[in-house]
């Protein structure tokens, strides 16, 4: 996939990973569009990187995504599906099942609504991709965030089946996978190594360019990799 040229919509693009996607493809010469709910965040980083544009977007209401279809345009070619929440709870001792169903909402059903709206459009394009980004808890599950962990795992399997289902189109169909990043939803992880943003960007371009399909920097590619080989003792080592 090029990595120039494109028009790139973003969705959770005022924070972490996807702010910086922002930052390093508007850096190499492609449009960019950004959305997410919070209004003052998204004018904090049109700030600091004038040269995107920024849109609020809920990507749990469907009504809200068609608008932005309507605002920008068909020229999206690239549509990386990054916008995501993460909740530590409990599956039993005072359960918060309204909490456990936004966090399905946000995570799953926020994708299924992108992709129903943009991807008709996409496949009018002679060059287009779709990046879903899911992390190294959908190899692994973390007991203490398990919605976000099931909504990680099924996003992999919806990434997978999208990518087959679009074989014979020209949409691409890529999967970031990063480990723990240092953004601020992963502020309140002490004493565990943490990627940059910037360097999961680094090998995102570089796996976008070369068709990697499954991109998968730092620690993921071994959590993907012992989740396949070991799958009990690598659940046991992350919920120690
Ligand atoms: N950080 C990590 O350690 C890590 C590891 C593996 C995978 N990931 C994945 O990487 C992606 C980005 O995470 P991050 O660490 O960069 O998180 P972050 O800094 O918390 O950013 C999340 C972004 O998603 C947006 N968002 C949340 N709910 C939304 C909604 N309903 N509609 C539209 N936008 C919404 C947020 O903006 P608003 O709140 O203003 O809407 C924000 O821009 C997520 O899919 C996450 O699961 C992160």
């Amino acid at each position: 996939m090029k990595t120039n040229n494109n028009t790139v919509l973003i969705t959770g693009g005022s924070s972490g990973i996807g702010a910086t996607l922002a930052k390093r493809l508007s850096d190499l010469g492609n449009r960019v569009i950004v959305c997410a709910r919070n209004e003052d965040r998204l004018a904090q980083i049109k700030s600091r990187i004038p040269s995107i544009q920024t849109k609020a977007c809920d990507i749990q209401d469907l009504e809200q995504i068609e608008a932005l279809k309507d605002d920008i345009g068909s020229e999206v070619n690239l549509l990386i599906n990054n916008a995501g929440i993460v909740q530590e709870l409990s599956l039993h001792a005072n359960a918060d099942l309204g909490a456990q169903i936004k966090e399905v909402d946000i995570n799953l059903n926020g994708i299924l609504r992108m992709l129903h709206v943009f991807l008709p459009l996409m496949q009018n394009h002679t060059t287009a991709a779709v990046v879903n980004v899911t992390s190294a808890t959908a190899f692994i599950a973390e007991s203490k965030a398990p919605i976000y962990s099931a909504t990680k795992a099924a996003q992999h399997a919806l990434t997978l089946a999208l990518r087959h289902q679009l074989r014979d189109t020209q949409v691409k169909v890529f999967e970031l996978i990063p480990p723990l990043t240092d953004t601020p939803m992963a502020a309140h992880v002490e004493g565990i190594s943490k990627l940059s943003p910037d360097e999961v960007a680094s090998a995102f371009i570089a796996g976008l360019e070369k068709d990697r399909y499954e991109i998968a920097p730092g620690l993921s590619r071994a959590a993907r990799l012992m989740s396949r080989v070991a799958p009990r003792f690598a659940f046991s080592q992350l919920n120690k």
